[in-house]
């Protein structure tokens, strides 16, 4: 476990939140793994009835750790946290809201593609700049963003690296509400109550028939999965990951 994932329970609503200000919450092969565990013990227990995912003030993620994409670019074994969150967030039975203000960047962003619910405030830029590091989109997102947005802005999401800035996300029809920064949790956990209020097995059976076909969407993570390892190793993305770590001396 870390210190960098924390749990609470505030009666049928599990909060994950990210907490690694200091890196912008760049998420960790550890993060993964706590995170991957929270959703499958929510799975497991009927006493929570929705997850609600949160940052920190100004960052909600900035990704996955370059410092982890360098080691697997130099040869290094990328473990299997990062495929395990994946699809403990494609199987996640529950649902999942989300909350997000400011920097939300690669994984920062395709995770609200599995949410139920996002909201973020003003100050939110979501960005995957994937093909600009080198590597291709992930966690489903290749399936999930134009089936979601359109081909053009999936294409100016993914394939650009355009931001988006909340207003946009919500208008493109990413996210479900643009709220202050100072109402963000109660918004968010407000959902989630008035979710958690609900039948639970009407809601679920309602949830899964909304959702793009599990089977689709695994085996779509799994496909892009091959390419970004692949990917991880190529000389256009070293590049890239060399000129992050020395732009910060
Ligand atoms: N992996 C590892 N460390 C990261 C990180 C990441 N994805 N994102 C930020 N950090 C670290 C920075 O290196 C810096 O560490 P330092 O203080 O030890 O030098 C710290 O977090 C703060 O980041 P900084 O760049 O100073 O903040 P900023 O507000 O100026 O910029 C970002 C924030 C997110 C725009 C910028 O850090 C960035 O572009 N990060 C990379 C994002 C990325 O490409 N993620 C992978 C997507 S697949």
């Amino acid at each position: 476990m870390t210190e960098h994932i924390l749990i609470e329970r505030r009666g049928a609503v599990q909060i994950i939140r990210m907490n690694r200000p200091d890196k912008k919450n760049a998420l960790t092969r550890a993060m993964y793994a706590a995170f991957s565990a929270a959703l499958r013990a929510a799975d497991a227990d009927p006493e929570i009835r929705v997850n609600v995912v949160f940052g920190v003030p100004g960052a909600f993620s900035a990704g996955n750790d370059l410092a982890d994409f360098m080691a697997v670019a130099m040869g290094g074994d990328g473990g299997t946290e990062v495929w395990d969150f994946l699809l403990a967030l494609a199987e996640s039975e529950k649902p999942l809201v989300s909350g997000v203000d400011g920097i939300a960047v690669g994984i920062g962003t395709t995770l609200n593609l599995h949410c139920d619910l996002t909201f973020a405030t003003p100050r939110t830029v979501f960005k995957t700049p994937f093909v600009d590091l080198g590597l291709v989109p992930e966690a489903g997102s290749s399936l999930l963003t134009p089936a979601l947005l359109g081909r053009q802005q999936a294409f100016a999401l993914l394939g650009l690296g355009e931001g988006f800035s909340a207003e946009r996300a919500r208008d493109a029809g990413m996210i479900y509400a643009v709220v202050e920064e100072d109402r963000l949790e109660a918004e968010t956990l407000a959902a989630a109550e008035a979710i958690a209020a609900k039948p639970p097995q009407a809601l679920k059976i309602s949830r899964d028939l909304m959702r793009a076909p599990r089977d689709e969407l695994i085996a779509r993570i799994k496909q892009e999965g091959e390419h970004f390892r692949e990917r991880l190793k190529s000389d256009e993305a070293k590049a890239a990951f060399v000129a992050f770590m020395s732009r910060k001396k």
